[in-house]
């Protein structure tokens, strides 16, 4: 890994570098993106810094400098070599009080990058008992405070799935702890709205674009009789699910295999790099 924090690159990226008291680290008070990496080069980075100042610009955060980033993203990326990897950038409010209060320090800006391990061509899902506020304050936006995603995922994960799947508040379709989900019903390719609180996903605005999925919000029973269902995420790609709270998907199923073809296509344009 190497890694990068407020203007240089870390001699040691596994050393300590953060304030004990950055409200990133205290209250979660910050934003990040994950961003693929394919031969060394980011994949729609400019996606990722839009979504990245609109995160922040939701928390109250100042705006992050884009241009700096971008500096920090090549700096962890030059002379590497990354057949598949990961860029992380994570923005805080920096040094702070201890309490939920802001302070009047300087915004924190990390920026690392590793290698990243290609994810099954399948996988499994579980629907999780705890909803998505999609009326909350950090409704749709990529925070630190992903704790809720933690529990969830290691909720999934103690019953064999790798990925957990929210309902809302209205009881429809949410999302995944890291990923957007896509499922097929009565031959149509759909995806929840933005409205059900789901994070707008780089690779879900890129499906809906490429397939033409319909953004729809249903009950999130609906995946008690998808014919196919596929998660959506930087680190996924396109990933089909073959076994949803147990029931078992054929997987892929023709409409996913497509899209994982479109996907692999059009990707190597690298839309808004
Ligand atoms: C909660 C959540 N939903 C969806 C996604 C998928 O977004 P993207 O395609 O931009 O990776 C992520 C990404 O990590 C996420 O954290």
């Amino acid at each position: 890994m190497r890694a990068w924090m407020n203007g240089r690159l870390l001699t040691d990226p596994e050393q300590p570098a953060l304030s004990v008291i950055d409200h990133g680290v205290t209250v979660g008070d910050g934003v990040f993106e994950a961003i693929k990496v394919v031969e060394n080069v980011p994949f729609a980075l400019t996606r990722h810094l839009n979504r990245l100042a609109t995160s922040a610009a939701g928390l109250g955060l100042p705006a992050p400098d884009l241009a700096e980033v971008r500096r920090g993203v090549a700096a962890v990326l030059e002379g590497q070599d990354l057949p598949l990897g990961r860029v992380r950038i994570t923005f805080t409010g920096g040094p702070a009080p201890m309490g939920s209060g802001r302070g009047d320090e300087p915004p924190t800006l990390i920026v690392a990058a590793g290698p990243m391990a290609p994810y099954e061509p399948t996988t499994a899902v579980v629907t999780v008992p705890w909803p998505r506020n999609e009326r909350g304050a950090l409704a749709g936006l990529k925070t630190t405070s992903y704790a809720e995603n933690v529990v969830a995922l290691a909720h999934a994960q103690e019953r064999g799935a790798s990925e957990a799947i929210f309902e809302n508040l209205a009881g429809h379709l949410c999302e995944g702890t890291g990923s957007n989900v896509f499922y097929v019903l009565d031959g149509e390719l759909r995806t929840p709205t933005l409205a059900s609180g789901c994070l707008a996903g780089v690779t879900r605005a890129l499906l809906v674009d490429w397939c033409g999925a319909t953004e729809i919000d249903e009950p999130i029973s609906v995946l008690a009789e998808a014919t196919e269902m596929f998660l959506a995420s930087t680190t996924r790609d396109v990933q089909a699910v073959h076994l949803a709270d147990g029931r078992e998907l054929v997987a892929p199923g023709p409409v996913t295999r497509e899209a994982m073809a479109t996907w692999v296509t059009r990707e190597a344009e690298n839309p808004d790099p």
